[in-house]
């Protein structure tokens, strides 16, 4: 089996210091494990909608009672959680934006992350309904962010492992290109680490 699905969510639709080490990195997973599917949703080129009032209204009421409108609200949403259960490897490439995942990955994660689609809520807090996937993460920032002591806060990694978890995915690891910001020879080392890194992984995977 083994599909892929691979998320790249720079705003920059070309150059991207993420995109361009993850589609090398994909390349590499798909030849590794090996890969039936590649699909790639590419949130660079075109980027989704946030939710709207429509979706909230819609995702609130029980599927029985919702109107062909109310569906139809829901369509986008339905799209992105049927290729996120369809896969069986998950790759996010993003940078990091303001400490954090950029405003489009968030838009993704709101239209997956979904109340009685994708997790269950119980009095014991929420049940995540998405089976694990192994995912890997690849994070660019213009400066550092995981050395002690750091230049700035981290805010990206915690979200994503927290909210991947809530829909039941824990298989995750995370790869940095860091102080890609910090001229050409700081990127050129951030980008030899990282390979090094994904080098390791998939000559685990062939194993
Ligand atoms: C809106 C915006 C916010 C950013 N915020 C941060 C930040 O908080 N920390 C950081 O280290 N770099 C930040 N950067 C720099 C990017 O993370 C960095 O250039 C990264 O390598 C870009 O990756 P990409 O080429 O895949 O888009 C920001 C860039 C933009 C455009």
């Amino acid at each position: 089996m083994n599909n892929i699905l691979y998320i790249q969510c720079s705003p920059k639709t070309a150059g991207s210091h993420s995109g361009q080490f993850a589609q090398e990195f994909v390349k590499g997973l798909s030849k590794a494990l090996p890969a039936k599917n590649v699909v790639l949703r590419d949130l660079s080129n075109a980027p989704i909608p946030h939710v709207n009032s429509q979706h909230t209204l819609a995702s609130e009421k029980p599927e029985s009672m919702r109107t062909a409108a109310e569906q139809e609200a829901l369509q986008l949403s339905d799209t992105l959680i049927a290729e996120l259960e369809a896969t069986d490897v998950l790759v996010i490439a993003t940078p990091m934006h303001n400490y954090t995942v950029p405003s489009v990955l968030k838009a993704w994660i709101d239209h997956v992350v979904r109340a009685h689609r994708t997790i269950k809520l119980t009095p014991q807090g929420k049940v995540g309904l998405i089976g694990d996937k192994r995912t890997y993460i690849i994070v660019s920032s213009g400066g550092h962010h995981t050395r002690q002591p750091a230049w700035q806060p981290d805010f990206l990694t915690p979200y994503l492992t927290e909210i991947l978890r809530t829909v039941g995915i824990t298989s995750i690891e995370f790869i940095y290109l860091e102080a890609m910001n910090h001229g050409p020879e700081a990127a050129k080392y951030a980008v030899a680490q990282a390979r090094l890194h994904t080098d390791e992984i998939l000559a685990k995977l062939a194993n």
